[in-house]
């Protein structure tokens, strides 16, 4: 077992370039896996989950070659997918699956997915109901609730569908299998989720049409290929915003961050806590808006973050616990369920690490509560796998009295493997 230990810091200063966005960089490889001729990506994320979505497309027959942040993928279209001799192991990415199961189902073969023992745990049938009423044959465990899942795909028919949670992964899963399906896919989601497929699927020539909380594919379109440049990853950088607002005499600038508005969520509760935080070099790429972040130590005070709100940061919320536990008063998370089947059940996970580390906060059915003014104490705690619940006790242990010992810090390297390099480079030494 791999184990980190953070100690306090005086002071974080400093310029740095977060890696690029983990949902971006899946979509640009199967997008690109998918599209006719030869993707180029830029910027690409060398994390763990994306490296398994290169892995899991390489096995399909399609050419990949990565070399840190650059990738090519020589495309030839839907047709060009080849059924896979081997299992298609998926690891942590939860992205991966659903998405991959998306355009798996329109594929005249068979496949089978594993993960690792978190994926094992995730939901599925939100994605695998709805691909067999489009004509997908899948089975496993839980009658297809949980990996392994064996797939055999075919001539699928367009679905209307109305989502009972505001996910990115279900309807883009859909909208993928649509794209091969007779007819009209529409998905409608109950609150707007992250819109990188619409976007992405737009750069690679398709026609997404979008009307309130529904979007909408007509089956039979092919992508073509594209040079695509990744943002950074917003979700990333939350953990360097809340440090530099809770880590004394600190300002931090983030770089070329992705502000899309269905991402932006941490930069509003940020500002609505009173965080000195100021966007410059506001520009766009990729079809999507960047900018640099500047954030300075700040007074906080808590708020309530619920509704609408929630799927803008819901990868943010452990690190918003520690935000929180810094604040004036006390900070109400609602209308965040979802929280329980991500990487871990992370109600669970941030409210007994966080309780470790001497922070009075409660669990909810939908949520939790955490109350302001914390003193941090250095305790040993776990990110149960969890790469999101490693960097916010990261991010605590740098406030806290004596050293916080993070056990299985290795998950970090799912989404961020230069995350403890980053922390160096801003320590006064
Ligand atoms: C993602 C969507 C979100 C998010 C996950 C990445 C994506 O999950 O939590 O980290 O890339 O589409 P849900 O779609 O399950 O909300």
């Amino acid at each position: 077992m791999t184990v980190n230990s953070v100690k306090k810091v005086k002071s974080l200063n400093g310029t740095i370039r977060v890696p690029g966005d983990k949902s971006i960089s899946h979509r640009a490889v199967m997008f690109g896996a998918i599209a006719e001729g030869t993707t180029t990506v830029e910027g690409f994320l060398p994390g763990e989950d994306c490296l398994s979505t290169i892995a899991c497309f390489q096995k399909l027959g399609v050419n990949i070659e990565q070399d840190g942040e650059r990738v090519t993928i020589e495309g030839k279209g839907w047709e060009g997918l080849e059924e896979p001799s081997d299992i298609l192991d998926v690891g942590n990415s939860g992205t991966t699956t659903r998405l991959m199961l998306g355009i798996l189902a329109t594929r005249p073969f068979h496949s089978v997915v594993i993960g690792d023992d978190s994926i094992a745990k995730r939901p599925m049938a939100r994605v695998t109901n709805p691909l067999r009423k489009m004509g997908a044959e899948i089975d496993g465990r839980n009658e297809g609730n949980f990996t392994p899942l064996s797939i055999r795909g075919g001539q699928t028919k367009g679905i209307t569908y109305q989502s009972k949670v505001a996910s990115a992964q279900v309807k883009s899963c859909l909208l993928l299998a649509g794209l091969q399906s007779e007819g009209t896919t529409s998905v409608t989601e109950p609150a707007l989720s992250r819109d990188h497929t619409e976007r992405m699927l737009e750069a690679y020539g398709v026609t997404v049409t979008r009307e309130g909380l529904t979007v909408s594919v007509e089956g039979g379109q092919a992508l073509k290929a594209q040079h695509i440049v990744v943002p950074g990853d917003v979700s990333s950088a939350a953990f360097f915003l809340v440090a530099g607002a809770i880590v004394p005499n600190s300002e931090i600038t983030l770089q070329g961050v992705g502000l899309n508005p269905t991402r932006s969520g941490i930069i509003d509760v940020l500002k609505l806590m009173g965080a000195s935080l100021k966007l410059t070099n506001e520009t766009m790429v990729g079809g999507e808006p960047i900018a640099d972040v500047t954030i300075k130590t700040s007074e906080l005070h808590g708020i309530e973050i619920s509704g609408d709100l929630i799927p803008r940061l819901i990868d943010e919320i452990p690190v918003i616990a520690v935000l929180a536990s810094q604040a004036n008063g006390t900070t109400i998370i609602k209308d965040a369920e979802e929280l329980k089947v991500k990487e871990t059940n992370r109600i669970d996970t941030v409210v007994s690490e966080l309780t470790k580390l001497g922070v009075s906060i409660q669990a909810t059915e939908d949520g939790m509560i955490i109350n302001g003014g914390a003193l941090l104490k250095g305790a040993t705690v776990n990110s149960y796998g969890d790469h999101r619940i490693g960097m916010a006790m990261a991010i605590a242990g740098l406030i806290a009295e004596g050293d916080v010992t993070i056990e299985r810090s290795d998950a970090i390297a799912v989404s961020y493997p230069s995350f403890f390099e980053h922390i160096s480079l801003l320590e006064e030494k």
